[in-house]
């Protein structure tokens, strides 16, 4: 049998929302075999257990990763939850393990996470699938090819707080430099209101990015952050894209029916057009990309783990900045966990 004609099997711990957009593109998929569902909730992992007749289950992700030994394991749970859940993976020898933004609460998580999956040899593929939507694509191919000239700065705002949207900003914008490393970030944060989120973040946060290419990247995440009045729906009011010597290409996130889409003024003059953010859009390419580089090492998914980690560093670098009060070299070595260092420098 050849690698493309292998069957893998998933499990996918946490059914809410997203494990359960996972689950529907596993099951659709006819190269996955969708082996054992994990909840703590026995409600949804009951549901979760007829719609896709599974018959494995277990509240408990670990015992279910023993017994059901998957290939590749999705977990998506709310962002308390990783560490464990990646040891748990990493433990029952999975090949691939891919979970939900963002990757940690902690830069020391992360980097325990990270030691763990390095030396184990598995996979890992964080969920920032936006980048699947036709507008993200379009902008991509406009700065890519040239038409905006040589990028010197890179930006992405939204007014969702930052543990929901931040790390999706930094992503795309970090793919719109073309992948170059973050070198340092220097950040500021306000408000504490949402501290008590279970996406805990401050209610605003501003980051500026030098990049190893010379390229500066600007983001801004929470309540203060520039609106987006092209777009009527809260949570996809983003605007990301990049500036050249010759024009500019952006993405508005965007909704069904509420606005988005794409528009670049390049050397040719100005365009447009439209798009905005579908689960039932990103998640099948999402999916089979994991597929892709299951067959084959070098077909390195485009939502690598690794390349998270980068976009996370960013993160937690500002943090760290607005605590120490200056700019924060990247990569991040383990410290104080930033969410409580920044509440403490809040008030
Ligand atoms: N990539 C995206 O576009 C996107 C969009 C929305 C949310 N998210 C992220 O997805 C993650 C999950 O969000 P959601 O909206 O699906 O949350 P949710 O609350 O709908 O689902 C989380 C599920 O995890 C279960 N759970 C909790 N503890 C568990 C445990 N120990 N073992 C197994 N299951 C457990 C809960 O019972 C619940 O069913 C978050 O990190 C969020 O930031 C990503």
């Amino acid at each position: 049998m050849t690698a493309e004609q292998k069957t893998y099997t998933v499990a996918v711990a946490g059914l809410g929302k997203r494990g359960m957009h996972h689950a529907e593109a596993v099951a659709k998929n006819p190269r996955l075999k969708l082996a054992g569902l994990c909840d703590i909730d026995p409600g949804r992992m009951e549901t979760a257990a007829q719609k896709f007749n599974v018959e494995r289950t277990d509240a408990h992700a670990a015992k279910l990763l023993q017994s059901v030994t998957p290939d590749l394991f999705i977990f998506c749970t709310l962002p308390q939850l990783r560490l464990p859940m990646i040891r748990a993976g990493v433990e029952a020898g999975v090949k691939m393990i891919a979970y939900e933004k963002p990757v940690a609460l902690s830069m020391n998580e992360a980097l325990e996470m990270y030691k763990l999956v390095r030396a184990a040899g598995v996979k890992t593929v964080v969920s920032h699938q936006h980048r699947y939507g036709e507008h993200y694509r379009k902008v991509k191919e406009i700065i890519a090819g040239g038409a905006i000239g040589r990028v010197h700065t890179v930006y992405g705002h939204s007014i969702g707080w930052m543990m929901h949207m931040m790390t999706h900003l930094v992503e795309y914008a970090g793919w719109y430099n073309g992948g170059a490393d973050p070198l340092w970030v220097a950040g500021q944060a306000a408000g504490c209101e949402k501290f008590a989120d279970v996406h805990v973040s401050p209610d605003y946060i501003g980051a500026l990015v030098q990049y190893a290419n010379g390229v500066r990247g600007i983001f801004e995440c929470g309540a203060g952050a520039p609106d987006v009045p092209e777009v009527d729906s809260m949570w996809h009011k983003c605007r990301i894209g990049a500036q050249g010597t010759e024009g500019f290409a952006e993405v508005l996130t965007g909704k069904e029916g509420k606005g988005g889409g794409w528009r670049a003024v390049t050397r040719d003059g100005a365009i447009s057009g439209p798009g905005y953010m579908d689960y039932a859009h990103d998640m099948p390419p999402y999916i089979e990309d994991m597929v892709a580089w299951l067959d084959d090492d070098s077909r390195v998914h485009p939502c690598d783990g690794e390349t998270a980690l980068k976009g996370f560093q960013v993160m937690m670098g500002a943090l760290r900045s607005v605590v120490a009060r200056g700019k924060i070299d990247l990569p991040l070595g383990p410290g104080e966990p930033e969410l409580d260092a920044l509440q403490k420098a809040l008030g």
